[in-house]
């Protein structure tokens, strides 16, 4: 397949972000064909993306000099601390704003990366290699930076885009089947949120895609991506329609939460969590009609995905769950609101509920 390039237009900039296969290898190329010039760059990368995809980037700039750091990518990691370690290479080193900083790794590598990029010098060039399905079909696009603290996830961070973003389809051959799930669940999320047939296209193809089979791998990612660019250069900063983005995942981040962001959970499968709770919860305000209802809800019931609530969490867990939902970015009071599905490829946006409705529903499901 010949790189495909799909450019972002936002308010306050536009990027391409390039989709193919061993392109790594020609970053330089990219660069250059893209008009992108810099002296020297650091590298922040996941210590989990094979040294060998790492040496043919490097060996593709050779002519810039190059800093790398590596970081372990997990929830815990992805806080304040690592963004100051990062700001504090970047003063050693004596970076300026012609600079530039590249993220290789997943959404988490991103999210920090991106985030102490915007913090430098009130911007550093940034470029964004994502190397999970979950990042080149979502978090790499659409500038949302930022980092978890004590009070939940990724509630300190910033709007800011990249440069260039670089998938590389190579990257997935070493992505364990738990993380390809994970990068599935966004591609879903986006068919229900905005398009049927794409909803139709995963449902019929859903094997081949996650055995990474082309043309399907390629399709869904490059469907989803285009999703999410129409959603992010129409509202960048999530005034209103970009929070259609967020279906499922008021349910997910407080699932994650709770569980202290364990391993046990990742965020992709608290995203299929969240993104059942939510169906079901449109589904019991009579919001979606039973057909669409249960084709969505099949599709979630496969044996693949995480199945219940019930397997994570205890009728204990209740109370911090809904704190959680309180808390979470998208609520100002003791409402909840949410984004909600009234059939396949529409969602409604902000719909608020009680704490007490969405403690009921809840606790239903953590009994039966
Ligand atoms: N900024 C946004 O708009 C946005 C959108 C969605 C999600 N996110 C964030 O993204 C994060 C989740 O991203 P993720 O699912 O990519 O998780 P991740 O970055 O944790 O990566 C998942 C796992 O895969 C490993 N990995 C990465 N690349 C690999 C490769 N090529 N081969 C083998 N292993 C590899 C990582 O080390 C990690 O263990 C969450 O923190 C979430 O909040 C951000």
């Amino acid at each position: 397949m010949n790189p495909v390039k799909l450019i972002v237009k936002t308010k306050s900039d536009t990027y391409p972000i390039i989709i193919g296969k061993n392109i790594i290898s020609n970053i330089s190329k990219i660069f250059v064909a893209n008009s992108f010039r810099c002296r020297k760059c650091l590298l922040i990368i996941d210590k989990n993306v094979p040294n060998k995809n790492i040496l043919k980037i490097s060996k593709s700039l050779k002519n810039i000099e190059i800093i790398k750091y590596y970081l372990i990518a997990n929830e815990k990691n992805k806080n304040q601390k690592m963004v100051n370690k990062i700001l504090n290479i970047l003063l050693e080193k004596n970076f300026s704003r012609e600079d530039c900083l590249i993220s290789i790794g997943g959404g988490i590598t991103g999210d920090i990366a991106g985030f102490a990029a915007s913090l430098f010098k009130r911007g550093l060039k940034f470029i964004n290699i994502p190397t999970t399905l979950l990042s080149q079909v979502d978090s790499s696009i659409g500038g949302k930076t930022g980092v978890n603290t004590i009070h939940g996830k990724n509630l300190i961070g910033s709007f800011y885009q990249p440069k260039i973003v670089i998938s590389d389809i190579s990257f997935l051959k070493t992505l364990p089947e738990r993380e390809i799930i994970c990068g599935y669940a966004e591609v879903l999320k986006h068919s229900l949120i905005a398009k049927k047939n794409l909803y139709y296209f995963l449902s019929n193809n859903f094997e081949k895609i996650l055995e990474l089979k082309s043309p399907y791998i390629e399709k869904a990612i490059y469907e989803s991506c285009k999703i999410k660019r129409n959603v992010v250069e129409k509202d960048e900063k999530e005034n209103d329609l970009r929070k259609i983005l967020n279906f499922g995942h008021t349910f997910a981040h407080a699932f994650e939460a709770t569980l202290n962001f364990s391993k046990k959970l990742n965020h992709g499968e608290a995203v299929i969590l969240g993104m059942k709770s939510a169906v079901k919860f449109s589904y019991k305000k009579n919001l979606i009609k039973k057909k669409d209802f249960r084709i969505i809800f099949n599709h979630l019931n496969n044996d693949k995905f995480p199945r219940s609530i019930k397997d994570y969490f205890k009728l204990k867990d209740l109370k911090k769950i809904i704190s959680f939902m309180i808390k979470d970015k998208k609520n100002d009071s003791n409402k909840i609101k949410l984004m909600l599905i009234n059939r396949i490829g529409s969602t409604i946006i902000d719909k608020e509920y009680s704490k007490k409705s969405l403690q009921l529903f809840l606790k239903n499901e953590l009994i039966y």
